[in-house]
């Protein structure tokens, strides 16, 4: 048995000591995380995008809406009644970059998802204070004359397949003509209506 007083006399032994106890510590915590798969196994159910959809998120990415609205609702009590279930890791693990944001100029969108109707956000879109007059939310009038071309799309797929997320290469051989002649706001409101819909584990708590 060491005594404390050789301890502290002798600062190598102390080092030693203290490597270990610190060691000991942080593999505690760190060891754990290599078996854990709440936050790098799919939640229940949880499917990719279509390629309409997929196309949608990038016209998202291009237009800067991830500057002014998350998608991560919070776990506290203000969140969860607004916008339903907190976020969880789990419904992310398909998603390349994951668009979480930190600003919120307007409202969360991780569940917008069916909130409302396919017509109501075009008109959104066309021109915000249509539909809630007080909006400082940009109009987008452009997404409804760009048509889409699919001519990155099946790189663009192929690129998130190499990532890990299972498109098939019957999803990727059929993306182009998916997409090809569509506007580009019907994308991003397929998008829209995909959030929060990508599995069914928590449609029904909302
Ligand atoms: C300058 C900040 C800003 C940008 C950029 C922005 N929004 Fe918004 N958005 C808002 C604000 C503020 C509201 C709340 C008022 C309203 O409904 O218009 C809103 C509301 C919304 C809503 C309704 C949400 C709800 O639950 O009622 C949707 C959907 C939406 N935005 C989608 C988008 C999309 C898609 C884009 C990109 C094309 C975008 N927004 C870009 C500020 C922004």
């Amino acid at each position: 048995m060491i005594k404390h007083e050789t301890i502290e006399k002798n600062i190598g032994l102390m080092i030693l000591l203290i490597i270990i106890v610190i060691s000991g510590g942080g593999l505690a915590e760190i060891v754990p995380l290599f078996f854990s798969t709440s936050t790098t196994k799919p939640i229940e159910g949880l499917r990719t995008y279509t390629p309409l959809e997929f196309e949608g998120r990038d016209i998202y990415i291009r237009e800067g809406c991830n500057v002014c609205h998350t998608q991560m609702i919070r776990p506290f009590r203000a969140e969860t009644e607004r916008y339903g279930h907190f976020s969880t890791a789990n419904e992310f693990v398909f998603e390349y970059p994951h668009l979480w944001g930190s600003k919120r100029t307007g409202p969360d969108l991780a569940r917008v998802g069916g909130r409302y109707s396919d017509d109501w956000h075009r008109a959104h879109m066309y021109n915000p204070r249509d539909v809630v007059p007080e909006s400082k939310m940009p109009s987008y009038p452009w997404l409804f004359e760009n048509k889409l071309t699919g001519k990155d799309i099946v790189k663009k797929m192929e690129a998130q397949q190499a990532l890990g997320v299972p498109f098939t290469n019957e999803q990727i051989a059929g993306a182009q003509d998916a997409v090809q002649g569509k506007y580009e706001i019907d994308a991003l409101v397929a998008y829209l209506q995909a959030l929060g819909k990508m599995h069914s584990e928590y449609t029904n708590k909302r």
